[in-house]
């Protein structure tokens, strides 16, 4: 075998076998296949595509490159969840201690990232004193004692995705769905968990921004769970607009215990509904979606999942009176009010354009080593299809006061808004789910 013969295999148009593409990424990954080859053959997969079994292989392959998280000393079925990203993304927050509050179990890493905002893990690092890198000791002892963890992934999970994305990020490579699938896979079943909800977005603020596309990544990554031998399944949701009020670290940490304690925005509450049933059904606690959904809606209005998630704080080392006491969370020196210079309807949000805002006011990072200022953020105090008068506010800064990335947030937001003369509807949130090979679409 070599991997000229395999590059011009694929580029032909021809499937490569189990063995072949073991070769390829066990070659890439030790140094024995070089950069410039590993490039040809990803581009050569951009243009011909994969196949499932192609697909399930290569994630397979990754998957074996690094550690496989043992959570066998874990009791019950352990139920993940993944979501392709988005603007003001505050689901985990919420569901992990929701669903573990419903009797789901959740063993779960998440991670930091280089996006508008950090990653969950860097959402969670603003509560003083919260641990988000245990021993697998504590970790297996806090899932089994209050059947919710969270925590930052080990550097050992695919490290082979590691390598091949960094390549496909110079190559022009990234958008392919087969190679999209198998990276987001290899992660997810390298951390163990039995069964995996995913969340696949669509509209203007997704990662796949046309409908199909996202159809197509969600039927391909349930397919390579399937051949893993997990239970997966999606849902597709819209991100036209951000998701909720709060983008940042902090304030979304605060957006999640409002929302355990019944006072959540109406888009993220319907979400985490939505995802949370999926979880109990997959794990086998729920028969069906509307009891799932009416265990989770009662646990939100006798606030067990808020408890559940001071249960996790505490644990973690974290300081559990946050839940009582926003002020115990990092504040931000300088709070202002970003007024409206129109009247009309709220009639877009570009989710992106949103999130830029926040990274230019600090809620984000640059680059991998930078810190983020946690007490950074933005709350929205307006949404698609509301009413607004010139003069109100559209949002609040939550700032460090540096009045240079003040005003170029600012510019930055008011252009994500379109304000116009007629009423508009608030953008759709469910597209469907896709259980098995059916896809359900939401009317
Ligand atoms: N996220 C991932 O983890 N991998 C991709 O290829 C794209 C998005
Ligand atoms: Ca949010």
């Amino acid at each position: 075998m070599n991997a000229y013969e395999l590059i011009k295999k694929k580029r032909d148009g021809s499937e490569l076998s189990e063995a072949e593409i073991n070769y390829l990424v066990g070659g890439f990954v030790n140094g024995q296949i070089p950069d410039y080859q590993m490039a040809a053959f990803l581009m050569a997969v951009y243009f011909n595509g994969m196949s499932v079994r192609e697909c399930c292989d290569l994630t397979m392959a990754m998957v074996e490159s690094g550690d496989v998280i043992d959570l066998s000393q874990i009791n019950g079925f352990k139920v993940d969840k993944h979501s392709t990203g988005g603007v003001g993304d505050t689901t985990t927050l919420v569901l992990a201690p929701l669903v573990a509050a419903s009797g789901g179990i959740v063993a779960k890493m998440t991670g930091r990232e280089l996006g508008h905002t950090g990653g969950t893990v860097d959402k969670l690092a603003s509560i003083p004193g919260m641990n988000l890198e245990l021993t697998k000791e504590e970790f297996i002892r806090i899932v089994n004692t209050v059947h919710v963890s969270l925590i930052a992934p080990t550097s050992r999970l695919a490290p082979a995705d590691k390598h091949i994305y960094a390549l496909r990020n110079v190559t022009a490579t990234v958008d392919s769905i087969p190679l999209i699938a198998s990276s987001i896979m290899s992660k997810k079943l390298a951390a163990g968990a039995d069964g995996i909800v995913l969340d696949v977005k669509t509209g203007a603020g997704a990662f796949m921004p046309k409908y199909e596309d996202a159809v197509e990544l969600a039927k391909t990554m349930v397919n390579i769970g399937e051949c893993a031998g997990k239970k997966v399944v999606a849902l597709i949701t819209g991100m036209e607009q951000p998701l909720g009020n709060a983008i940042g670290n902090a304030i979304e940490v605060q957006e999640a215990i409002d929302t355990l304690g019944g006072k959540g925005p109406r888009d993220l509450v319907d979400l985490v509904l939505e995802l949370g049933s999926m979880m109990l059904v997959i794990s086998g606690i729920a028969s069906s979606g509307s009891t799932a959904r009416k265990k989770l809606e009662t646990h939100i209005a006798e606030k067990k999942g808020l408890k559940k998630l001071a249960e996790l704080i505490k644990a973690q080392g974290g300081n559990p009176e946050v839940i009582e006491n926003s002020d115990l969370l990092p504040q931000p020196k300088l709070k202002i009010e970003i007024i409206s210079e129109a009247s009309g309807y709220v009639e877009k949000i570009n989710a992106l354009e949103v999130g830029m805002a926040s990274r230019i006011l600090g809620a984000g990072r640059k680059t991998k080593s930078e810190p983020i200022d946690p007490s950074i953020g933005i709350l929205l105090k307006q949404k698609v299809g509301e009413r607004v008068h010139k003069g109100e506010p559209l949002a609040v800064f939550y700032s460090d006061g540096d009045r240079q990335k003040i005003a170029a947030a600012t510019s930055k937001f008011l252009s994500a808004y379109t304000i116009g003369d007629q009423p508009v509807e608030p953008p759709k949130l469910f597209y469907a789910r896709v259980i098995g090979d059916n896809i359900e679409e939401f009317s």
